[in-house]
């Protein structure tokens, strides 16, 4: 039986038909996808730190195969979104590149341009826009943090897969992989790698 989830600009999203999967999306052409996923993809240290208080990540091993294949899977990806001090670090450290085959949005209520046209400030009500993302035809999309951000589109029920690459450190303080939040949220293995420079991937689908 099919269960409506709710009403997406131009479409429903479905549930629970055995005919579909249980992410499709379908339009009021009758036509069916499968809904983008969004995938908070992070380093963060053996204590869960993304980032030192001051912002530095020296700690974090910026070369090795588990780097390679980070860039690599930004194929699957044609949209990165980030929180205004994920966008504020990149830029001073020349890593915020507009012309990345990814369309970038920055969440943001105080910012008031970027430093490129081609990356786009999303300025009020988050959640529903990242939610029409996902409804809409394309490939996932990629949440590069921070944990703010993160912490937000959890709390909404927006997160779909973590990603965390673990790096063999242990930092003593900083920026969490997540801030606080009200509810405790289930995981499922999705994939696990041991790279030889001791960093750990653990790939999570979030089950709501
Ligand atoms: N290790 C890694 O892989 C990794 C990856 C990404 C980031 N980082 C690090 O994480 C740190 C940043 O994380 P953070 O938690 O401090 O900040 P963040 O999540 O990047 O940005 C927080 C800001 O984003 C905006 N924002 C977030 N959620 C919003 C919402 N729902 N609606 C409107 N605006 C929203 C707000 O900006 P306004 O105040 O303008 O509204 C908020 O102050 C940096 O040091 C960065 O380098 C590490």
């Amino acid at each position: 039986m099919l269960k409506i989830r709710g009403v997406i600009t131009g479409g429903f999203v479905l549930h629970g038909n055995n005919d579909q999967p249980a992410n499709s999306v379908i339009n009021r052409w009758n036509k069916v996808w499968v809904m983008r996923s969004l995938k908070y993809c992070v380093d963060c240290s053996l204590d869960g730190f993304i980032a030192r208080d001051d912002h530095s990540y020296g700690f974090l091993i910026r070369e090795g195969e588990h780097f390679d294949e980070f860039i690599e899977s930004m194929k699957t990806f044609d949209i990165a979104l980030m929180g205004k001090t994920t966008y504020d670090v990149g830029l001073k450290a020349g890593v915020i590149d507009p012309s990345l085959n990814l369309q970038q949005f920055v969440i943001s209520s105080s910012l008031d341009k970027t430093v490129d046209d081609r990356i786009k400030i999303i300025s009020k009500n988050a959640s529903k826009f990242v939610s029409r993302l996902k409804s809409e035809k394309g490939n996932d999309i990629l949440l590069s943090g921070g944990s703010t951000l993160a912490t937000n589109l959890l709390n909404e029920n927006l997160i779909d897969e973590i990603q965390l690459r673990i790096h063999p450190v242990i930092i003593g303080s900083g920026i969490r992989l997540f801030g606080s939040h009200s509810k405790t949220v289930s995981l499922q293995v999705r994939r696990q790698k041991l790279y030889s420079n001791h960093v750990m991937l653990l790939a999570y689908d979030v089950k709501y």
